[in-house]
């Protein structure tokens, strides 16, 4: 998604942009420029592609004010042309969001005489900016008039050539914050960007514009009133982004899952029972009152609900659902005030996620629980409670240890809702409270089979399409499964339950369909071993994730691959492990990026 930084201070700001920019990567883009105003006006730089070509191309370049942006397309292709800045007489514009009206405003700017260069919505806001300042000598107001003729989500940042000594920044739907230093002002839209220079830093609310001037900055609502925003300080820490010793972020924050989950469960680490309150002061009554739980996310934060309802419904007994939040935010529902609303989400950011929770909210249902490992995140301010994961800044694209850590904070949840509701006796707590103690021991083990899922994946990347098959709990695993394969080696995967499969995929089953199953040794594994049958007899080559205890017969049709030990309820996380580093190896051997897959972003904060 597309990334803002913004920079005024006493030295030389172009090295502060393009690291922020660096650190903005991780949420895939697709080119980068930067724009800085100094006496002798605006200057512009863009490249496509990565952030290094830019760096290449500015090198030599000092000012003590400037923007910067890498860009996520959205209206015209990846292209200098369309790349940020967006300029128009002497402003410049960067901007993330979509300007729902820009069309129309685009035809009213034509008509004005304005020629467009580019196929941007952004460049609609330069140019209304620029018009503005014709009878308007304050940027600040042109800029603030500007935003109430903008339909949609924005945020952004304005430089202008006769206003050197400024910047103002300006957010509606979007994210943008500040950060605060001794020796400059920063904006951007991401907190990592800004982490190099300040860990003070303000969040700005929808309708807010902002002023960036001598070290020093003035909000105001949409209407100019003064607005005070308190300054925070992030809990984030920069060095956290380093790649270290590894090849890639995804590598490193798949090798990071055992201390991630150790540090997201450390809150139970030492304890026989499971405390409600540490979901909030509330949450021991909003547990008991509740009578069905609704869980809204997108992508990978909605597998890791889909895993969560097995659980809540089998050892809380909690009637859950799982809604897509880009669908339930456009559905007719049936609201229900004693619903728990969990909205869960890596970044705390992603467009759908936060419309779909203040949507339920509208609704008068008022419960609302978080899980996120933002703890600054929109999604996380606008819950009644929340769970904060302690997975660590993931910057790989496809989300790993994000998942794993929202994975057992929802088993601690389930645990929490259970207690409180009665239904959970206490040598069962002590039990599933144990289990979950030894997940960071039995991630570790998981991880040493990296060498013979390699060998799988020399076998694997060549193939065009996979079929993926589970059972139970373990279904919402076959799903994410496919989604990590398809996301970064761009082989086509489908997921299905197992028991679907002769009602409609078994058609596809020839020797170019393979099938990854995931085998664990529980209630339902003779049934899967059946579906394994099934694919054998029609020529399908069997790739089998089992485990302790699975027993299934090895040939040449069906490789079998056994984790170290069955683990139960939390199986799916051990699956989960063995199933990111099987995508890693074929993404690998296909020689893809694997942190910044083609056309995906991290952080989805458009709709
Ligand atoms: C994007 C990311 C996914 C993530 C999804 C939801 O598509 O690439 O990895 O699962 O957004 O993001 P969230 O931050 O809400 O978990």
């Amino acid at each position: 998604m597309c990334g803002i930084v913004a920079a005024i201070a006493e030295t030389n700001i172009v090295p502060t942009l393009i690291e922020g920019l660096n650190k903005l990567e991780y949420r895939g883009y697709d080119s980068a420029g930067i724009a800085i105003v100094n006496q002798d006006g605006v200057e512009r730089y863009r490249a496509l592609g990565r952030v290094s070509e830019l760096e290449k191309k500015t090198q030599d370049l000092k000012a003590t004010a400037g923007i910067a942006h890498t860009r996520w397309a959205t209206h015209g292709v990846p292209s200098k042309r369309n790349a940020h800045p967006h300029v128009s007489g002497g402003v410049a514009v960067v901007h993330n969001g979509i300007i729902e009206n820009y069309e129309s405003l685009r035809e009213e700017l034509i008509a004005q005489g304005y020629v467009f260069e580019s196929e941007t919505d952004t460049e609609t806001i330069a140019h209304l900016i620029e018009l503005i300042l014709k009878t308007e000598s304050s940027l600040f107001e042109a800029v603030r008039q500007t935003t109430q003729k903008l339909v949609g989500a924005y945020a952004i940042a304005v430089i202008e050539e006769s206003h050197p000594e400024l910047i103002v920044v300006a957010r509606e739907g979007s994210p943008l914050l500040l950060g605060v230093s001794e020796s400059g002002i920063y904006a951007a839209s991401d907190a990592s960007a800004l982490l190099q220079v300040t860990q003070q830093l303000i969040y700005l609310e929808n309708g807010d514009i902002a002023q960036l001037k001598n070290n020093q900055f003035c909000i105001t609502d949409q209407a100019g009133t003064p607005v005070a925003r308190e300054i925070v300080v992030s809990q984030l820490s920069a060095d956290a982004v380093d790649l270290g010793n590894y090849q890639h972020y995804m590598q490193k924050e798949i090798f990071e899952q055992p201390d991630a989950l150790a540090n997201t469960i450390e809150i139970v680490a030492s304890s026989d029972q499971i405390h409600t309150q540490l979901f909030g002061a509330q949450a021991p009554q909003i547990f008991k009152e509740i009578d069905r739980i609704l869980i809204l996310a997108c992508g990978t934060s909605n597998y890791a609900g889909q895993v969560a309802k097995y659980w809540l419904e089998s050892i809380a007994k909690v009637p859950t659902s799982v809604e897509v939040a880009s669908e339930y935010r456009y559905r007719t529902t049936v609201p229900n005030p004693r619903q728990l609303v969990v909205a869960i989400s890596q970044s705390g950011e992603t467009a759908d996620t936060l419309a779909a929770l203040r949507f339920a909210k509208s609704l008068g249902q008022e419960k609302t629980f978080a899980i996120c490992n933002v703890p600054e995140s929109a999604i996380v301010r606008e819950c009644e409670l929340r769970f904060i994961t302690r997975a660590g800044p993931e910057i790989g694209v496809a989300s790993t240890k994000a998942f794993t850590t929202q994975l057992a904070a929802l088993f601690m949840l389930t645990l929490a809702v259970a207690k409180q509701r009665g239904v959970l006796f206490p040598a069962e707590e002590g039990q599933y409270l144990h289990e979950l103690r030894h997940l960071p021991a039995a991630v570790i083990e998981v991880l040493k089979l990296e060498n013979s899922i390699k060998v799988w994946a020399e076998k694997f990347s060549s193939k065009q399409d996979a079929i993926f098959l589970g059972r139970g709990r373990h279904y919402p695993i076959a799903l994410e499964g496919a989604l990590k394969l398809k996301e970064i080696s761009y082989i086509h995967a489908e997921a299905y339950p197992a028991g679907e499969l002769k009602h409609g995929p078994l058609a596809l089953i020839d020797s170019e369909m393979p099938v990854v199953a995931i085998a664990p040794n529980d209630e339902l594994l003779e049934k899967l071993k059946s579906n394994l049958q099934e694919v054998k007899a029609r020529g399908g080559e069997l790739f089998v994730f089992a485990d302790q205890g699975s027993h299934i017969t090895q040939s040449d049709e069906i490789h079998i691959l056994y984790l170290p030990e069955h683990y139960g309820e939390l199986s799916p996380i051990l699956h989960t492990v063995a199933l990111q580093l099987f995508a890693y190896h074929c993404a690998l051997m296909k020689g893809n990026d694997v942190d910044k897959p083609r056309n995906l972003a991290k952080s989805v904060t458009v709709e």
